[in-house]
């Protein structure tokens, strides 16, 4: 079973727990690491302890949630082996699976809505990576890590 990785600052936590039962309703095995109150905190953490879980093996891929989804996805982006790309629509979120075979989705709960956040993250958890061509780049990028 797929195992996902849910976090997010203080921005909405309400719209990452909805994500999280909608991402569990849909079959997936999920682990929401919080933070559980709305107390002020830092999304460079929070989208670390993610990352990290996700580029150790431990979950397969990572949904994130912050205010614009930028600031917790660049942090995410520092882990090595992480691809996170930020989606406020369908296709974005389709495509950085198919093409770029992203590993963590980010969204901003101050620019898009439930009902698109929840979209996007059907888009992202049903695409599938085609390889190919898009292989060799994705490999290009890994490179750039050592
Ligand atoms: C927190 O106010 C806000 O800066 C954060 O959620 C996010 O938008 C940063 O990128």
């Amino acid at each position: 079973m797929t195992r996902i990785v849910i976090s997010s600052d203080h921005a909405d936590i309400e719209l990452r727990k909805t994500i999280a039962a909608h991402v569990a309703s849909k079959g997936f095995e999920v682990e929401d690491i919080g933070p559980m109150t709305s107390e002020s905190t830092h999304y460079p953490k929070h989208g670390e302890e993610a990352a990290r879980k996700v580029a150790s093996g431990e979950a397969d891929l990572g949904i994130l949630v912050c205010g614009t989804g930028q600031g917790i996805m660049m942090a995410a982006n520092k882990v090595k082996g992480i691809r996170c790309g930020v989606c406020s629509d369908t296709f974005s979120a389709r495509m950085i699976r198919q093409h770029n075979n992203a590993n963590m989705l980010s969204m901003g709960a101050r620019v898009i809505g439930e009902g698109l956040a929840l979209d996007i993250v059907d888009a992202f958890l049903e695409a599938e990576f085609e390889r190919g061509r898009h292989g060799t780049r994705v490999d290009m990028i890994t490179e750039i890590e050592s």
